[in-house]
């Protein structure tokens, strides 16, 4: 008989974003007509850039020749867009970076789980609370998690490192040591950001201990402070103890679309084994590319014209932001966030729990939230909003959640 994976019978009831996808749809059936807003999902709204659309255009014509017709690609993505990415994301910020140093795949959620299969099962994990789910169920399908404590919404052999508001959401390194560091900033959740101070300690960590930091930008467009680093590479030491995932989706509105890269420096080395190596035979084992038409839409934004183009979108999202921010001050709620991250973390009046005023949010104000403590427990007395939605329906939400309260 075939034996399943035991680590997936371990795994609490639903992904989060599933779950209140299911809390939201429950409740628009049993209260028909109800205009419910969603800022819970960090889903883009805004149409894709116009150079963007061109350069699919074109791509699906070239396609349609006989010259131009292209088969499977690289596993790794094409040159032209390898090229692109090494040139703008990092040489033009003066970082190294060797575009065989790039892997193109189809999402940094997709390339944050599968990293685990270059990854012994024995590493101590560690993870910021509140963290986006996908880094702590992955590791527990994986067996990297113990067992679920249901009473602590804590797995057992992860390290959680609390992120409150006491260390401005962002953590120091742990006194335990971990082997596997997962780090995401502009956060997801919280919003919060960590300096170049902050991001040198944590690499300082990994290198004398042997450890590798999974860094996630994928919020990086949404960084306005000047000081703050886009980049775990832009730190000295980093490119032998870290790996970045970057992604198109909330930069160039590609959530739809997918395409998103895994960083893995040729220096990075554990147990005398190149992690670039690794990473290559996993992806060329298990990864066929990216569609061609895609990687020419992504390479599009590196252009003058997408450049600008993205910017503008962005710039939407960031005054939705704002308006958020502004508005929910305004009621007299604490919120952290949403200035260099799409993401608002508000603090639940009067000490309510998360899922209590997810609830009372969707029925009082039909407005969707994602609540904190599905995050993880630090993130309990919290709920998510998102920037992403349309400027309109953002600022009618606010005001909603205003005369609710
Ligand atoms: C989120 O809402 O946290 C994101 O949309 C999830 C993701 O990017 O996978």
């Amino acid at each position: 008989m075939a034996k399943i994976n035991q680590n997936y019978l371990k795994l609490p009831g639903s992904y989060l974003f599933s779950e209140v996808a299911r809390r939201i749809s429950a409740y628009s059936a049993a209260h028909p007509g109800a205009n419910i807003i969603r800022l819970s999902i960090g889903d883009v709204t805004q149409p894709l850039a116009p150079s963007v659309v061109e350069a699919m255009r074109r791509a699906v014509d070239e396609m349609g020749t006989a010259e131009g017709f292209r088969g499977y690609g690289p596993e790794q993505g094409y040159d032209f867009l390898r090229q692109a990415i090494a040139q703008n994301d990092y040489q033009a910020r003066g970082v190294h970076m060797d575009p065989r140093e790039i892997f193109v795949s189809d999402g940094a959620k997709s390339d944050c789980g599968n990293i685990g299969d270059i990854f012994g099962t024995d590493n101590v994990v560690a993870v910021c609370d509140p963290v986006y789910p996908v880094y702590v169920d992955t590791n527990a399908m994986a067996g990297r998690a113990g067992e679920y404590q249901e009473r602590l919404g804590r797995w057992s052999r992860l390290v959680y490192m609390p992120c409150v508001e006491e260390n401005g959401f962002a953590p120091a390194p742990p006194k335990e040591k971990a082997d596997i560091i997962y780090l995401c900033f502009p956060n997801n959740p919280t919003g919060a950001v960590a300096g170049r101070e902050q991001l040198k300690a944590w690499v300082d960590y990994a290198n004398a201990n042997g450890s590798v930091i999974l860094y996630d930008s994928a919020y990086e467009a949404f960084i306005t402070q000047e000081d703050i680093p886009h980049s775990i590479f832009e730190i000295e030491g980093a490119r032998t103890c870290a790996i970045e995932f970057r992604s198109f989706s909330k930069t160039a509105g590609f959530t739809g679309n997918r395409c998103a890269y895994t960083v893995v420096p040729m220096e990075l080395e554990r147990d005398g084994a190149s992690l670039n190596a690794l990473w290559n035979r996993r992806q060329s084992t298990k990864f066929n590319g990216v569609p061609y038409v895609v990687q020419r839409g992504a390479a599009a934004v590196y252009t003058p014209q997408g450049r600008e183009q993205t910017r503008a979108a962005i710039a939407y999202y960031q005054k939705n932001a704002q308006v958020i921010r502004d508005g929910l001050a305004d009621a007299g709620l604490q919120t952290f966030g949403g200035v260099n991250a799409p993401y608002i973390w508000l603090k639940t009046p009067g000490g309510m729990g998360s899922w209590e005023f997810f609830d009372l949010m969707l029925d009082r104000a039909n407005v969707a939230s994602t609540p904190g403590a599905g995050f993880g427990p630090s993130g309990e007395g919290y709920v998510r909003l998102t920037a992403f939605g349309g400027a309109q329906a953002t600022a009618e939400a606010v005001e909603r959640i205003k005369s609710a309260l």
